[in-house]
């Protein structure tokens, strides 16, 4: 297979898509030989080749929030803001970040928002389980009912370097680990995304490790920036961008944002996530921005803004270090890779 390695800019979204990732060669063999994907020019790495402007072109803000009509928790939205967090960017168009988006579950390109309106959200049941006091099953209206909602304007940062500022509601993470009472022996948490290959098309593609999981510490799932983002621009969240429910963990590169969870599970085993299991070397369990620690195959030392067509430096921890740094102290970075 021939990959043709760019330097830094030069790599479009088509490249550093994490779909893209060079499989390893074993189940790409595999794959092939089940005759269920293409290599040929283009194939698996050639997976989408859009921009923003293209991707919005498949439907305009207006129709992309429309879908949300009919939710039964928009009476809660929106929430009052948290001053606590601010930004150094203008928040990004609705528009887009509603109409570009990463979800595999509905396939490779960027432009599922229509795809992903086929998802049902209601009812969705959460299980809280693993090593808790006592394992439960919790509707979303009866969670968010029970949850003390609020907006925070964050700051996400794609390991395929572009970025985007949004204005979440929802709440703390920590409220939801209080909820689970989670033995003192539990280590993590791990975090799985709906099963659902009629509505989803992409979770048809076997030679990805379905469902997407991923994980946090304790510590890092009680931090007060770990956030559980249920609405989006003072409304429900939408589908696309993960609706009912998905992880905002601003620090950490957004494939740690798992989207559409069905399940936190508490364990004392590190969780493997999706991408890691696809391929390590490229994807890790910490994923903490830095933009001294390049991916493999691209720099991390900038990033494109959406909607302002700008590269601006990406800075460590994606500018919360003052929040999140102590996270990690005591933590060998020779032993952990902490920024991949
Ligand atoms: N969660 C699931 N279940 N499936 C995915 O493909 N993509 C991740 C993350 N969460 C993904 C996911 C990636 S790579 C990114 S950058 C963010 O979602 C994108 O979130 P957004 O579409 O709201 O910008």
């Amino acid at each position: 297979m021939l990959i043709r390695i760019r330097k830094g800019w030069e790599i479009p979204d088509s490249q550093a898509t994490p779909e893209t990732v060079f499989l390893n060669r074993r189940r790409l063999l595999k794959t092939a030989a089940a005759g269920s994907v293409m290599l040929g020019a283009g194939g698996l790495l050639a997976a989408c080749d859009d921009d923003p402007a293209q991707a919005a072109a498949g439907g305009d803000s207006e129709t992309a929030s429309a879908a949300e009509g009919g939710d039964p928790s928009a009476k809660l939205y929106p929430a009052p803001r948290n001053e606590t967090y601010t930004l150094d960017r203008p928040i990004t168009d609705e528009g887009l970040a509603t109409t570009y988006n990463n979800y595999y579950e509905f396939g490779s390109s960027k432009n599922i928002w229509q795809k992903a309106q086929a998802l049902p959200v209601r009812p969705w049941t959460v299980t809280l389980d693993g090593m808790v006091e006592q394992p439960m099953e919790i509707g979303i209206d009866d969670l968010l009912a029970k949850m003390p909602l609020e907006e925070r304007v964050y700051r996400h940062r794609c390991v395929e370097a572009w970025s985007m500022a949004v204005p979440y509601s929802g709440f703390a993470m920590k409220a939801l680990v209080d909820l689970a009472r989670p033995l003192s022996s539990a280590k993590y948490v791990k975090m799985t995304t709906f099963e659902n290959p009629d509505v989803a098309g992409g979770q048809r593609a076997a030679w990805y490790p379905w469902p997407y999981i991923e994980g946090l510490t304790m510590a890092e799932a009680r931090h007060d920036l770990a956030f559980i983002a249920t609405g989006l621009y003072g409304k429900p969240i939408p589908k696309q961008n993960g609706a009912p429910l998905r992880l905002a963990v601003p620090w950490k590169y957004g494939f740690k944002h798992i989207k559409g969870i069905v399940r936190f599970e508490f364990t004392d085993q590190r969780p493997k996530s999706f991408w890691e299991a696809i391929q390590s070397s490229e994807y890790g369990f910490w994923a903490n921005v830095n933009p001294e620690v390049p991916h493999p195959r691209w720099s991390q030392a900038s990033e494109r803004v959406l909607g302002l067509n700008e590269q601006v430096p990406t800075l460590l921890y994606n500018g919360y270090g003052e929040y999140v740094a102590d996270l990690y102290k005591g933590i060998d970075p020779q032993q952990e890779a902490l920024f991949m």
